[in-house]
């Protein structure tokens, strides 16, 4: 069955963190690289979904920083699906008027992947249904380890000044600087952690974790996660009574 949700209070950003891919892999008897390319299949469905019921911007974790660590093979067939899957789909994404955005350290993909990367976010730019956020090589102690440095360069060309530096100022200098902070995070996968995902912007984003394992997440268990987000009381530090009242 599939949960109803309501139209007038759509979390504006979606972050997901697609877990589970391995695991999913095992439990079917398949190498591990069967279950990513299995868990393209989701990522194709809930990008569609997300445009239909009308979320402006959805970001996926596709790929962290400490994910180089996994065996080379592994590493080399992922940056293979990210390639296949931008190929693939800048089509749809251009009839679905999805623009789509990438973050991370983008340089260290290796050249055919940027190219690639480069071209379908060029080629997206005007569109204007949703934003389809990629994060890619990504990692939240990296973003901002780097907004750090590009603040110092600034302010040794006189650019900047100590005074400057607020947390207006440092949200500028991330790679998400053109995005809402995400309002709902979802976890697939039956862990309880953030492995160093968008660590600034999530400070009051609401957590959804769910053991579905990524290669079965499909539409139902989105407006899962969706309507359970929708009963949830972002108070931002105040109290319900103060809420109530506006
Ligand atoms: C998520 O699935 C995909 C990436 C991290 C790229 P995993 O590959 O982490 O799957 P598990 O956690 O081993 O099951
Ligand atoms: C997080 O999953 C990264 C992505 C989904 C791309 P991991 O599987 O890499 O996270 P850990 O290592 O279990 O924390
Ligand atoms: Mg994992």
């Amino acid at each position: 069955m599939m949960k109803e949700i309501d139209p007038d209070k759509l979390p504006r950003h979606i972050a997901i963190i697609m877990d589970g891919n391995g695991r999913w892999a095992e439990r079917h008897a398949m190498g591990r690289v069967l279950g990513h390319r299995k868990g393209a299949e989701s990522v194709r469905v809930v990008v569609r979904t997300c445009r239909r019921i009308g979320i402006s911007c959805l970001t996926l974790y596709a790929f962290s920083m400490e994910n180089w660590l996994r065996p080379k093979a592994e590493v080399r067939a992922l940056l293979q699906l990210l390639k296949d899957y931008l190929v693939n789909e800048v089509q749809e994404m251009m009839d679905q008027d999805i623009r789509l955005t990438a973050i991370g350290n983008l340089d260290s993909l290796g050249a055919p992947v940027l190219m690639k990367l480069r071209e379908t976010i060029e080629r997206t730019a005007g569109n204007q249904g949703m934003v389809l956020n990629l994060a890619l090589s990504y990692g939240g102690r990296d973003e901002i380890a780097t907004a750090a440095g590009r603040m110092v360069s600034d302010s040794l060309a006189g650019k900047i000044k100590p005074a400057d530096v607020t947390k207006e100022l440092c949200q500028r200098y991330l790679y998400t600087s053109a995005l809402p902070d995400p309002d709902l995070l979802i976890r697939t996968g039956g862990e309880y952690r953030i492995s160093n995902f968008l660590l600034w912007q999530m400070a009051y984003t609401e957590f959804y974790f769910t053991d579905i394992l990524w290669p079965d997440f499909r539409e139902p268990d989105l407006m899962e996660a969706i309507a359970e987000y929708q009963q949830r009381e972002r108070r931002f530090g105040r109290t319900s009574e103060q809420l109530r009242r506006t």
